[in-house]
């Protein structure tokens, strides 16, 4: 949620409410119209709506200048290069704060990162935040997050064993669906994060993980609750379970007992290898 809260003569204000709308603003705190910061300064959007629709989806710019237009294969090479060098989760989390390669990163409030531990075994993972998680800046702290709590509490689970973390780091503005490339930049950031834990298991919510994760054409109905396997590197291999996503399950409750059986599978394989 932003606040819209006042007027100042710089700026556009067309141009400044097309942006918060395309942004996915849904809420405003007053009748009066524009925006201030923290420290009370005038924001004007980075980005007009205009100028996103004329650049590249993909388009990235080099952190040092900002001005740099890099083409959609050179912001993927450089996702990919910045994520070689972390080697640790803190200094991919700061990496990824400083990337400017997707376009997301200029309408979300917050990079969301993973949460949870460094050695979990078990690695869930989502599609992007929502509007909660954007305000929070923590992965599943919304509605969904906490239909998924009752559903790991429910097979024994604690969310506190496992670590949690979507493809997208940004909300995509009014929470719509990421596009290949908004996928493909931010990709190299999960994988890495996959190969920093090394998580025996990897537990994909709905149809965008599993695409994205496992290159997988097939759709989430076809492929819930098979085991899949995922190469971290040339020595460890991760069980692969994919699932319905819980805000699927908010809107289809029919199909909970689909997910149940999902993670009672699970559960049973983390059982069988401990
Ligand atoms: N949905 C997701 O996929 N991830 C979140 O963090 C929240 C909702």
């Amino acid at each position: 949620m932003y606040k819209l809260i006042a007027m100042d003569k710089q700026i556009n204000i067309q141009e400044a409410l097309d942006w918060y709308i395309w942004a996915g603003v849904t809420e405003t705190c007053s009748d009066e119209v524009c925006a201030f910061n923290k420290e009370n300064q005038p924001i004007i959007p980075k980005t007009t709506v205009s100028a996103m629709r004329s650049s590249s989806v993909l388009a990235a710019q080099v952190p040092a200048s900002g001005a740099l237009v890099l083409t959609s294969f050179a912001a993927l090479k450089n996702a990919k290069d910045i994520c070689a060098k972390a080697t640790s989760l803190e200094e991919l989390r700061e990496l990824l704060e400083k990337f400017d390669g997707c376009n997301l990163k200029n309408t979300a409030a917050s990079t969301i990162f993973g949460d949870g531990s460094n050695k979990a075994k078990i690695m869930l993972i989502g599609e992007a935040p929502g509007a909660d998680e954007d305000r929070i800046g923590r992965p599943f702290v919304g509605r969904c997050g906490k239909l998924l709590d009752k559903m790991f509490t429910a097979i024994e689970l604690n969310r506190a064993d496992c670590y949690i973390t979507n493809v997208l780091p940004w909300r995509p503005p009014g929470n719509r669906p990421p596009t290949d490339d908004e996928i493909a930049v931010c990709l190299p950031f999960l994988k890495r994060q996959i190969e920093l834990i090394e998580p025996d298991f990897l537990l994909l919510l709905g149809g965008i993980a599993l695409k994205s994760v496992m290159d997988c054409a097939d759709s989430i109905s076809r492929t819930r609750g098979k085991w899949l396997e995922y190469s971290i590197s040339s020595q460890k291999k991760a069980y692969v379970l994919a699932t319905y996503h819980p805000s699927y399950l908010l809107r289809s409750t029919a199909q909970k007992s689909k997910v149940w059986t999902d993670l009672l599978r699970l559960k049973k394989k983390v059982e069988e290898i401990s």
